[in-house]
């Protein structure tokens, strides 16, 4: 069992969780993630590590609740515990000295750019940090990443807070003013992250994306989380979740996740990937 030690609300369906794993504190790094499970009937899912301290024995996540088991989450307080909680799994972000690094967060992926964003400035790299989201009461962590960030640019979806317009518009801005970047790290919805990978393939400039298919063991057996990269079958929770962007085929794994949630939403036709379903999901 894992103890709720904090449970802070960051922003709309946000939710920030300090969590007692001092196993999991002890190795977390960079782009690592848990799969946990509330409760003896609940479903696993992957959560990124967002933080952790080693001393205190505590891990940090932050949660949107979207679904069934995050919305029970965000229903949980300081106190309750978490039934399991497996990691840190994953492969550790690679964090090199490379110049100047562009980190780039969409939505809740901005809570995996921060230790990223932290690592690449503790290992002297530049940094500049992007954030997306959909409005102003959206948007979180842009104190904690103006410590670790040279700068950071906000864009919102509906202008109500920094630029009008996609964090995308933002990163073309960036590089059309000439400022040189040496890799880009982008993390968030898949469109997102497609968007910034063709931007920079064009460009000649190193990109890396954290992805987020379905996972449902996180250990490599299931093979749920396949994705593919650079025309080879992955399994996103033992070979990622960070692929070198230009590599993923994001179309399939668009596809893909369309029809998970089609499944899920109990559209019968998702499962031999047939338009028109005619089940309660009208799509
Ligand atoms: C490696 C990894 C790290 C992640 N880190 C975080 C994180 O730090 N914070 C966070 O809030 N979320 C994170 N996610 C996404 C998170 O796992 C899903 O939001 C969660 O599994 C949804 O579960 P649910 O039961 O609440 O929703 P469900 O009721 O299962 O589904 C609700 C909706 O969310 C969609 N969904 C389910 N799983 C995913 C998924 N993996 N990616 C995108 N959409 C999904 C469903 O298709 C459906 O439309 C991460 C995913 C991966 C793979
Ligand atoms: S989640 Fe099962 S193989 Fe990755």
């Amino acid at each position: 069992m894992f103890e709720i030690l904090e449970k802070e609300l960051l922003a709309r369906d946000i939710w920030k969780y300090t969590i007692a794993a001092p196993e999991v504190a002890k190795k977390a790094q960079p782009g690592q993630f848990v799969v946990l499970r509330l409760h003896e009937q609940g479903e696993r899912i992957p959560i990124s590590i967002s933080d952790w301290d080693r001393d205190a024995g505590t891990i940090t996540l932050i949660v949107q609740a979207v679904g069934h088991t995050t919305k029970r989450l965000a229903e949980m307080d300081a106190g309750d515990h978490i039934l399991d909680l497996l990691g840190p799994l994953g492969k550790p972000a690679v964090i090199e000295p490379v110049g100047t690094v562009a980190c780039v967060g969409g939505g809740v992926g901005t809570a995996i750019i921060y230790p990223e964003a932290r690592g690449h400035r503790q290992i002297g790299n530049r940094v500049v940090t992007l954030i997306g989201a959909r409005s102003r009461e959206h948007l979180f962590y842009q104190e904690e990443l103006s410590a670790v960030s040279e700068r950071v640019l906000v864009a919102t979806d509906d202008g109500s807070c920094g630029h009008h317009g996609f964090v995308t518009d933002l990163l073309r801005q960036l590089i059309d003013d000439g400022l040189h970047l040496d890799q880009v790290i982008a993390v968030g919805p898949v469109p997102m992250m497609q968007a910034v990978s063709e931007l920079t393939k064009s460009r000649g400039i190193k990109t890396i994306v954290s992805l987020n298919p379905i996972m449902v063991d996180g250990t490599g057996m299931c093979g749920a989380c396949r994705v593919r990269v650079g025309g080879a079958i992955k399994f996103c929770c033992i070979d990622g979740p960070e692929f070198d962007a230009h590599e993923v085929d994001f179309s399939s794994l668009l596809r893909r996740l369309r029809l998970q949630e089609r499944s899920a939403a109990g559209c019968t036709s998702a499962e031999n990937g047939t338009e028109g379903c005619k089940s309660q999901c009208h799509n």
